[in-house]
């Protein structure tokens, strides 16, 4: 049915101008199995198309004869200078999409000053892509790499979380992004050999197999009894000091309740349309949830960000800096570490121009009024 993949390329093509070209060669790149893992959502996929289409709801007021002298799209996110709200979404298993993996994506990153949000399911170790990170810089003259953020899933019991964290703390990583919107997700995706977690060698993992029909479904099966909840997010705060951003948060109340419990940021996210079909588009929920957490912790948005002009409604509407996911796999199946670092610059020379044409010389100077209706 599939043709065999073919092998990344060895230079971009030239007339790559957008992300949706490397959305368009990569299942040429990539088995046939692999690309459907890459690209699907849950369900008939509503919200797959809807994280797309949220952006499209809204149109640009270009403001003329500002004076962008001086502009810059450098943020501060707890406490760390970013070069662009942009970041690199936490995305598991690199080497499904090239033998590299996330020591491509990691070098492509940290020559285009990015954070890459390294995922629990990297896989190469954590340790590794921090090393990474640290020798990139340092070749390429500066004083230090991009902030190194980890994201953590719970593991089945605390201790197996703990080293985790503790590993994470060890190799560098600044920040914990903590994903709790797939505890409980099904996939019927299967590794392919030689792709592997390469943190959690030595950790148990639960084998969730639904149970035959009029059994139980998730309610009480092992992998909802171990799903984190407050009380799991209460005790990994009493056991570091690295801030901590909860990933996959949709409505206000939660946003509330986050900051209760001492969380310092949330990931606005429907995990691109991976896990129930139908959730509220993050742009919808964003205001809300911005309204009730004012200034006292940002808020990252991603799911569909495809372009410099999704990112600046993102900012528009009250998030701070952006994730993308997909597109790194995209880039990296089609062209490797030169094809990831493509893809960045692209999304920040796009970045920069609806800033320069909405007359916004700074992030922070983005606002609704950005915004027609
Ligand atoms: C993901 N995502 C994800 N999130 C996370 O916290 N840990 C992970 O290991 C993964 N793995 C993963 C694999 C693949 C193949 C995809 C497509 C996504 C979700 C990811 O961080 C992000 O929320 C979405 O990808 C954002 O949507 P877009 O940009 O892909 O539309």
């Amino acid at each position: 049915e599939d043709a065999a993949p073919r092998p990344p390329l060895t230079a971009i093509p030239p007339h790559f101008r957008a992300l949706a070209d490397y959305e368009r060669q990569a299942p040429a790149h990539l088995a046939g199995e692999v690309w459907r893992h890459i690209e699907s959502g849950a369900g008939p996929e509503r919200s797959l198309a809807a994280n797309r289409a949220q952006f499209d709801r809204y149109r640009l007021v270009p403001r003329m004869l500002s004076d962008l002298r001086g502009g810059s799209t450098a943020v501060t996110l707890f406490g760390q200078r970013h070069a662009a709200p942009i970041l690199l979404a936490p995305v598991a298993y690199h080497r499904l999409a090239h033998p590299q993996g996330e020591i491509a994506t990691m070098n492509a990153a940290t020559a285009l000053d990015t954070t890459m949000v390294v995922s629990t399911l990297s896989s190469f170790t954590l340790e590794d892509i921090a090393a990474t990170a640290r020798a990139a810089a340092a070749e390429l003259g500066r004083a230090a790499c991009p902030p190194l953020w980890f994201q953590l899933y719970f593991q089945p019991d605390r201790a197996h979380t703990l080293e985790l964290v503790r590993r994470a703390e060890a190799a560098g990583y600044g920040l914990l992004m903590v994903t709790v919107d797939a505890s409980v997700k099904h996939s019927t995706f299967t590794l392919p050999p030689g792709v592997e977690a390469a943190n959690l060698r030595a950790m148990p993992r639960i084998a969730h197999q639904a149970d035959p029909i009029g059994g139980n479904i998730l309610f009480g099966t092992a992998l909802m009894d171990a799903a984190p909840t407050w009380d799991d997010i209460d005790w990994l705060r009493s056991q570091t000091r690295l801030p901590l951003v909860l990933k996959g948060l949709l409505s206000a109340e939660d946003a509330r309740r986050a900051l209760d419990h001492g969380i310092d940021g949330i990931v606005v996210s429907n995990h691109g349309g991976r896990v129930l079909d139908g959730l509220v588009d993050p742009l919808d929920a964003l205001p809300a949830m911005a309204d009730a957490v004012g200034d006292r912790m940002p808020l990252l948005l991603d799911s569909g960000v495809r372009q410099g002009t999704d990112i600046l409604k993102a900012l528009a509407l009250g998030a701070k800096a952006v994730l993308v996911g997909r597109p790194q796999l995209h880039a990296l199946a089609v062209a490797g570490l030169p094809g990831v670092a493509h893809m960045l610059h692209i999304l920040r020379a796009e970045l920069e121009l609806a800033m320069a044409q909405t007359g916004r010389p700074s992030p922070r100077a983005v606002d609704r009024t950005i915004l027609s209706a």
